[in-house]
C-alpha cells in the first residue's frame, strides 16, 4: 500500500500566499471590472536591471557557439559569481567570508526549506511570531511538530513574539532551543535588528550550542548605516549562523531565480558519536547530490549586479520601492492609521483600523478599495490585528491603492 507524508495533513490551509490568491480570483470573477491593485504578495514589478539583461543575453550568445557552450556548471555555482559576492556583500563589510563559503541557488525560499534535510529530526525549533511562513510549513511537512493548536501554532515549535511591545525585537528564549529562524530586515514586520541584538543572538547561540538561519533577503533596503547587513558583522557569527540571500528583491530576479547561502567552514556541530562535523562539508554533499546549479545564463546576469552600472541600477531599483514606502507610511499615518516598518525595508507593517481582524480587514479592503494587502495573522497569532503592504509595485498603483483606502478607512 501506499503510504503519504502524513505531516503535510497537519498544515493548517494552504500557503498564505496561493490563499490569497485564491480570494482574489474569485473576487475578480465574480467583479471583473474591479481595478484591483496587488500590493500583497512581496514580487517586484520593475523591469530587470539593464546591466543584468545585457549579460544574460551576452550569455544567450555564449550558449549558442561550441567554443563558449556550458553544460552542466558547478552544483556551488560559478566561482567568477561566488568570488564577486565573497567581495562585495561580505568582505567589504569587514565580513569574513570567503568564495568558498558562498553556495548559489535558484531561491532563498528553496534554501531555508531544503537546508533541514542536513540536520536530524529530534532539533527543538524557535521562529518568531509572525514569521515568513515558510521556516514553520517546511518544519511541519518534515514532521518536526505536532499538530496546530487552536491559535494556529504548531505544537513543539518555540514561537518568540515580535510585537510592537518589544519593539519588533525577536526575544531571546529563556531556555536552550537547536534552531533559530532569523529574519532581518524582517518579513512581514518591516523591523531592523541592532549589533547590540543580533550581538544578544550569537551569544546565545554559542553559549547553548544553538544555530542560527539567518535570512538576509531584504538587506539591500537597510537605510540606516549602523543596522548591520550580515550577521557576519557580528563577532562569533561565523561559529553558529547560515546566511540566506537573494537576488530577488534587491535586483528584481524573482521570476529569474537566483539566491545564495552562506555556509562557513568554520561551523561544527557534534555527531552522535561526538566527533565535529562541518556543515559546510554535508551542505555540499546535499547540493552536488540533489541540485546541478543556476543556469549559466542567469548566474551572468546575476554577477552583473556587481557591475559599476549594475549597482548604479539596482540602487535605483531599491530607491524607487522605498519611495513608495515612504507614501505608503506618509498617507496611512496622516489618515490616523498606526504604521510600522517600511523605512529599512519594503514592507509596512499597519495596525488595522477600528480593530478589525487582519482577514475583515483584507476582505474589506478588497472588497471596498479592490486594493490586496496581505492578513498578518497569515504570518503567526501575533500578526492578527495587523495587515502587510508591499512597496513592489508601480508608482501609479501605490498613490492609487493609498487615495482608495484613505478614503475609505480612517483611524
Ligand atoms: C513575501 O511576500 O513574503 C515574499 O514575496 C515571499 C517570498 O519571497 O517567498
Amino acid at each position: 500500500m501506499v503510504t503519504i507524508n502524513e505531516n503535510y495533513l497537519k498544515l493548517k490551509t494552504g500557503y498564505l500566499f496561493p490563499e490569497i490568491g485564491r480570494r482574489v480570483s474569485t473576487f475578480a470573477a465574480a467583479n471583473p471590472d474591479a481595478p484591483i491593485i496587488k500590493l500583497g504578495i512581496g514580487d517586484v514589478t520593475e523591469p530587470l536591471p539593464e546591466a543584468c539583461r545585457a549579460a544574460m543575453i551576452t550569455a544567450v550568445q555564449d550558449m549558442g557557439d561550441r567554443a563558449t557552450f556550458k553544460g552542466y556548471g558547478p552544483e556551488q555555482g560559478y566561482l567568477w559569481l561566488r568570488e564577486k559576492i565573497a567581495q562585495h556583500d561580505f568582505q567589504a563589510r569587514g565580513c569574513d567570508v570567503s568564495a568558498e563559503e558562498i553556495f548559489v541557488s535558484d531561491g532563498s525560499k528553496c534554501d531555508c526549506s531544503n537546508i533541514l534535510d542536513i540536520f536530524g529530526d529530534d532539533n527543538t525549533i524557535a521562529v518568531t511570531d509572525p514569521v515568513y511562513p515558510v521556516y514553520v510549513d517546511t518544519n511541519v511537512m518534515a514532521g518536526h511538530t505536532g499538530p496546530a493548536q487552536d491559535d494556529g501554532k504548531y505544537e513543539g515549535l518555540t514561537y518568540l513574539p515580535i510585537t510592537a511591545d518589544n519593539d519588533f525585537t525577536a526575544q531571546i528564549p529563556s531556555h536552550k532551543v537547536d534552531l533559530i529562524y532569523l529574519c532581518f530586515p524582517n518579513n512581514p514586520t518591516g523591523a531592523v535588528a541592532s549589533k547590540a541584538h543580533l550581538q544578544a543572538w550569537v551569544d546565545y547561540a554559542l553559549a547553548h550550542g544553538s544555530l542560527i538561519f539567518f535570512d538576509a533577503a531584504y538587506e539591500a533596503y537597510i537605510t540606516d548605516e549602523a543596522i548591520p547587513h550580515s550577521i557576519y558583522e557580528i563577532p562569533g557569527a561565523r561559529d553558529c549562523a547560515i546566511e540566506f540571500r537573494s537576488f530577488s528583491k534587491n535586483a528584481g530576479f524573482t521570476g529569474t531565480r537566483c539566491a545564495l547561502t552562506v555556509v562557513p567552514k568554520t561551523l561544527t556541530v557534534k555527531a552522535s558519536d561526538g566527533t565535529d562535523v562541518a556543515l559546510h562539508s554535508l551542505w555540499n554533499r546535499r547540493q552536488a547530490t540533489k541540485f546541478n546549479g543556476v543556469s549559466y545564463v542567469v548566474q551572468r546576469g546575476a554577477e552583473a549586479v556587481y557591475s559599476e552600472a549594475g549597482q548604479a541600477q539596482i540602487q535605483a531599483l531599491i530607491s524607487f520601492y522605498m519611495a513608495n514606502a515612504q507614501i505608503i507610511r506618509d498617507q496611512l499615518s496622516a489618515a490616523g492609521i498606526t504604521t510600522y516598518g517600511g523605512v529599512n525595508a519594503p514592507y509596512v507593517w499597519v495596525k488595522t483600523p477600528h480593530d478589525l481582524s487582519s482577514w475583515d480587514f483584507f476582505d474589506k479592503l478588497l472588497g471596498t478599495c479592490h486594493v490586496v494587502g496581505t492578513p498578518g495573522s497569515g504570518f503567526g497569532a501575533a500578526g492578527e490585528g495587523y495587515f502587510r503592504i508591499s512597496a513592489f509595485n508601480s508608482r501609479e498603483n501605490v498613490e492609487n491603492a493609498m487615495a482608495r483606502i484613505t478614503a475609505k478607512f480612517s483611524a
